[in-house]
């Protein structure tokens, strides 16, 4: 939690940004597992409501009231019996006073306060809800269904809420740096802990017990797959094979919920071969050109394009693509090895806000993304780069036979693939090298002092040493 101004002076610019009516922001509830007890751990908070309300408890719910001035943090205190289970936590009261709000007022009060808001017909704003305990809670309170909850969303509230998160503070990029070290230490161990024989899973769990004590949990679910080609892959208890690649994608959550996203591939017995070096490189070289050309001003759009040309490039000197590169991409032939785009927006979420839609997050008036085209399809952010953005660079080359065997049964780009070639590369799995970029004043810089290896000697060197 950061100190009081901050969520005190958050609070001052989304009202200024939002203009009149309403704010309603939901904290999250804990989610059960198998019993309500037994909730999925740890608690994770809603991260528009940590941005400005900071506080990390369940049942609880922000109201801004932008045409009176006045905020009141909404919840239940809890009582003797929860005391007993759980120990005592500051009343509701405390709490807001701790981010500097005002009022306080018992759950049930929020149906009065929309209720009246209703009558006199003000704007209620809410952002489109993702959990279903909050789809009831908004049907309950406002009458709108969970179906209609996306569209009935405030446009406006979502729109001041991208413009604040999306630059990070100076402490934020702290606690993203934090996240990072947690995120360092989860992959050299992993890398340290790859050798043949070993379970995918039980090097996963190692991974998961260095995310939650130094920090709060992973900040997604662990890739570590040697099905490389598969995006989110599971851990699986497949033994690791000499031979194969392994690909580790994960990443931390500070205590105070900043994430980091790094992805490396390597191969279970510590030395590449020639042929896993050969696609390897590419993957390098585009992970490495996206750092000498992002920085404010360039739209993300041009940079993952531009990777998809020299990706293309590349694969045609290698034999598996062939014909015009620049006609290739533009026929979207390269998303067959590469079928998602350049990066996502990183801070607080792993994907930066994608709960308000990454339309909204990554894209705007000039730079829409293209639905119709596999693989561009899956673009996360296209807009230009400003100074403070948090963004990923995690470009990838994947051999995936099922869709090798559906494009080339319905010769979708077979004037730009070599199908008989990719026949030969069906056991090969998927490489992707990813890390997390802050957007500087005149260029770029990775998030996290201590590189991951991932230039091939100096994984090689990694493996043979540790
Ligand atoms: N961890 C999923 C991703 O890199 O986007
Ligand atoms: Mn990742
Ligand atoms: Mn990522």
């Amino acid at each position: 939690m950061f100190d009081k101004a901050t969520y005190v002076n958050r609070r001052a610019k989304l009202k200024e940004l939002v203009k009149s009516g309403i704010i309603i922001l939901f904290g999250n509830n804990e989610s059960p597992c198998n019993c309500p007890a037994n909730g999925y751990s740890p608690f994770r908070q809603d991260s528009s409501f940590l941005y400005y309300f900071g506080l990390n408890r369940d049942g609880l719910v922000g109201v801004i009231d932008i045409d009176n001035d006045i905020e009141t943090l909404v919840g239940n205190d809890i009582d003797i019996e929860d005391i007993v289970w759980f120990g005592s936590v500051d009343s509701v009261h405390d709490m807001a006073e701790s981010v500097g709000v005002k009022n306080s007022a018992p759950m049930k009060s929020l149906k009065t306060i929309c209720n009246d808001a209703m009558r006199l017909k003000r704007r209620i704003h809410f952002l489109p809800p993702y959990r279903h305990d909050i789809k009831i809670q908004i049907f309950d309170l406002l009458g709108i269904h969970p179906v209609q909850q996306k569209e009935a969303a405030s446009m406006d509230l979502i729109n001041a809420v991208v413009k604040m998160r999306s630059t990070k503070e100076q402490q934020e990029i702290e606690e993203l740096e934090r996240a990072a070290v947690i995120g360092y230490k989860m992959h050299t161990t992993a890398m340290r802990l790859t050798k043949p024989g070993v379970t995918e899973k039980y090097i996963s769990g190692q991974l998961d017990g260095i995310a939650s004590s130094y920090g709060a949990m992973v900040s997604f679910p662990n890739i570590f797959s040697q099905h490389g080609e598969i995006m989110h892959g599971c851990p699986s208890m497949a033994e690791l094979e000499s031979g194969r690649l392994v690909l580790c994608d994960c990443g931390a959550e500070t205590i105070n919920n900043y994430c980091s996203d790094n992805t490396r591939t390597y191969p279970v017995n510590g030395k590449f071969t020639q042929r896993q070096l050969d696609i390897y490189s590419i993957v390098e070289a585009c992970h490495d050109y996206v750092l000498d050309v992002a920085k404010p001003g360039v739209k993300y759009m041009d940079v993952h394009f531009a990777v998809c040309r020299l990706m293309t490039e590349r694969l045609k000197e290698l034999g598996l693509m062939k014909g015009d590169v620049d006609e290739a991409v533009a026929a979207g032939a390269h998303a067959m090895f590469l079928p998602h785009g350049l990066g996502h927006m990183m801070g607080m979420d792993v994907h930066d806000m994608e709960s308000l839609d990454q339309i909204n997050v990554g894209f705007d008036a000039e730079t829409r993304p293209r639905l119709d085209q596999f693989g561009t399809n899956c673009l996360r952010m296209g807009r230009r780069l400003e100074e403070g953005f948090v963004v990923t660079d995690e470009p990838g080359i994947y051999f995936i036979p099922a869709l090798i065997d559906n494009w080339k049964a319905s010769g979708h780009c077979a004037e730009f693939l070599n199908f008989d070639m990719l026949e030969t590369y069906k056991d090969f799995g998927g490489i992707r090298i990813e890390d997390d970029v802050l957007i500087t004043k005149d260029g770029c810089r990775f998030i996290g002092k201590d590189r991951i290896p991932y230039h091939p000697k100096d994984i090689e060197e990694f493996m043979k040493n540790n």
